[in-house]
Formats: structure tokens, sequence, C-alpha cells
């Protein structure tokens, strides 16, 4: 059996989804390459999956090749072939409409299983929700997507303490659970106390006037607020790993000031920036953004950096014209694994060349991974 590519993402922080609700192909196009960059898992919205079906899974997974793509098919019967049909277009998760009789979970569940590839069951409009859970859990449900739905949303349901204890008893029973439904950046803290697996942004995001900024906002408030709670990462390992502080301050803040040293340009223009110390600093989240230099190819870039530190979600293309590096995602974080990162960044464009200064960043990002 393949293993789900979801099982090896860090479960203390939870993954920040876009929800692309579009009804046509090209504007979630647009809308996925310029936000890929600040978010861990794509959906191709129920509407856009009916709009364009399996042409737009695959078109979402030839431009975001690094990332989690969710099909919210909401699948309400033939569940091995709905799911199969969307594993084999690229995509890493479906969900199933929580009303579908057992036997359509039931296959679809298998058929995620024996993809290496993962079921969600979708609750909008569920009633009797813990009764269902048991049900579900017996034929091996494991995750599933707790949602206030948009016409609910209409009729002005809000998000309300009962919501989050069905959540927390779900959590209990032992399933992975994503919230979503209307959240915006203000709404994060309601959820805080739950240990919740994804959660879900659309509107928030693809409306916003600046959507990557909306993400980058959610994303460093999704670290801030859980990882602040509890631990990215427990305790040091043989690698030196130390916790929470390093992956998401020491580490970012390594990768920063080493791809700068080594002479290369961020793509946030940092000269009024009060510098990483201070609580007023620009960025707060674990992704440095990189402009390709002159010449350099992203996607050779991105290739030879794959070929000398190995496949990772810890780096990957921004843009046509910029890459990143997150030490946030890689599988094993350590101080010695931020420094491959950087070494296999410089050392890959050298292969291209280009020559930055190694050396310099390396320095730097020691000094402050040894101080960490
Ligand atoms: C609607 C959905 C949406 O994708 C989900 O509600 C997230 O979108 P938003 O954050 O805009 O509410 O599944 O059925």
């Amino acid at each position: 059996m393949v293993q789900s590519a979801l099982i090896n993402s860090n479960p203390s922080v939870p993954l920040l989804q876009l929800a692309l609700d579009y009804f046509s192909l090209p504007p979630a196009i647009a809308m996925a390459v310029k936000v890929a960059p600040y978010v861990d898992v794509i959906e191709l919205g129920t509407p856009l999956c009916k709009a364009a079906g399996m042409e737009a899974v695959r078109a979402i997974r030839e431009v975001c090749p690094d990332k989690l793509i969710l099909a919210d098919l909401k699948t309400p019967d033939v569940g091995d072939l709905e799911a199969k049909m969307a594993f084999d277009a690229g995509a890493d998760m479906v969900t199933v409409i929580g009303g579908a009789a057992l036997a359509t979970v039931e296959l679809a569940v298998k058929t995620a299983k024996e993809e290496g590839k993962e079921m969600l069951m979708e609750l909008t409009g569920v009633r009797d929700i813990l009764a269902r859970a048991e049900e579900w859990k017996q034929i091996g449900v494991e995750r599933m997507v707790y949602h206030r739905g948009w016409d609910e949303q209409t009729f002005d349901r809000q998000w309300q303490d009962e919501d989050k204890v069905v959540v927390r008893k779900l959590i209990d029973m032992g399933f992975k659970i994503t919230v979503t439904g209307g959240i915006t950046v203000d709404l994060l803290p309601f959820f805080q106390d739950l240990p919740v697996s994804i959660i879900i942004a659309g509107r928030a995001i693809h409306q916003a006037d600046d959507p990557a900024a909306s993400a980058h906002e959610f994303r460093s408030t999704i670290h801030r607020l859980w990882g602040s709670s509890q631990a990215v990462f427990s305790g040091t390992n043989g690698s030196g790993a130390k916790g929470n502080a390093f992956l998401v301050d020491a580490a970012p803040k390594a990768i920063r000031w080493g791809v700068s040293e080594m002479g290369l340009l961020l793509t946030i223009d940092g000269r009024e920036c009060p510098g990483c110390d201070s609580p007023d600093r620009f960025c707060e989240g674990t992704i440095t953004t990189v402009h390709c230099p002159n010449g350099v190819n992203v996607d050779n870039l991105v290739q030879g950096i794959t070929q000398i530190f190995g496949q990772s979600r810890a780096f990957g293309r921004a843009s046509n014209d910029a890459f990143y590096l997150d030490p946030a995602q890689l599988s094993d974080p350590s101080p010695a694994k931020t420094i491959d990162l950087l070494l296999a960044t410089g050392n890959a464009l050298g292969q291209l060349g280009y020559r930055v200064d190694v050396n310099a960043g390396v320095g730097v990002a020691n000094q402050i991974l040894g101080s960490s």
C-alpha cells in the first residue's frame, strides 16, 4: 500500500487549505499560481469540479506540482470510481458527502487506501454527526470536514461553542478534523484550543485585495496561535532539533539571513523592516521567497536542489521567477537539515552557472542556529 502524503505532514500545526470555489478554470489557475507558495493544500471547490471536471484537477496539479490537492467532489454515490478518477488526475484527497450510503463511503475509503491517498467525510447537512461517526469509524474513515455551509451562512448560522464540543468529541474519537466555512483570520483564535489538522479558507483569501498577503497572514497567524501553544515537534533529537522556537523562528531566520548573505534577493523589500528580533518585523511566517537570479530558470533550480537535497516540501517554485525555502516543512527538521537546505540551494545555483557566496550564507546561518 502507498503512503499518503498527509501522513508525513507535521500534525501539531494545522495545514492551511485554499478553497478555489470558481465556476470556470482560468481564474482558478491564476489564483492557485499566485497563492500556492503560502498554503499547504489547494482545494478544487465543488463548483469548480462540476464546471471543469478532472481537467481542472490535472491543470492545478500541473501548476502546483508540490502541493497537496483536494478535489471537493462531495460524492453522493459511486464512491470508488469518483475517487479513482480524481486520484488518477492528480488529487491527493477527495470528499464524500455525509449523507452517502455506507457502501459508498466504504468503497471510497478502500480506493483511497489502495492508492495511498485520503478520503474525507464532508459533514455539511449531517445532523447526527457523532452517531454516524461511530459507523464511519468501523469502516476505516479517518478524516472529516466539519463545515458551516455557504447556504447556512446566508441564513446567518454562526460558529458556536457547540460546534467546538462536537469537533472535540470527534478528535477524541481519533478522527483528524478539517474545519471550514467562512473562516477569516479574526476567527482563528476561536479554534485555537482545538488540535484540528487542516483549516480551509476560500473567499477570505481569493476575494481579498491581495490574496497572497491574505494567505500569508492566515498561515503566520496559524503558526503563531498553534505553534505557541503546542510543540511543533517534541524535545531534542540527535541532530540537535530544539523545538518550536527553532522551527518558527531560528530556522526561517537562518534561511533568510543565509540567502541574503549569499547575495540573493528576497522578494519582500525589507528596507523598512525593523529586523528579525523585533515584534514589528515584516515576516512572521516560516517561508522565505527568493528572486531567481537573472538567467536561472526556476524549474531547473528546483530540480537541481531536489537532486542534491532530495524530494521535500521545504522548497519549491513560488512563481515564474522566484523560489521558496520553508524549513518548517522539513520532514525531520534540525539545524543540520536547515544548513543542508541552504547548501543545496547555493550548490544548485553554482551548477547552473550562477556563483553565490555559499560559505558566507552558511556561516551566518550557523551563527543563528548555534545561538537558538
Ligand atoms: C462550500 C465549500 C467551500 O469551499 C468552503 O466553505 C470554504 O470556503 P469559504 O472559506 O469561502 O467559506 O466547500 O461548500
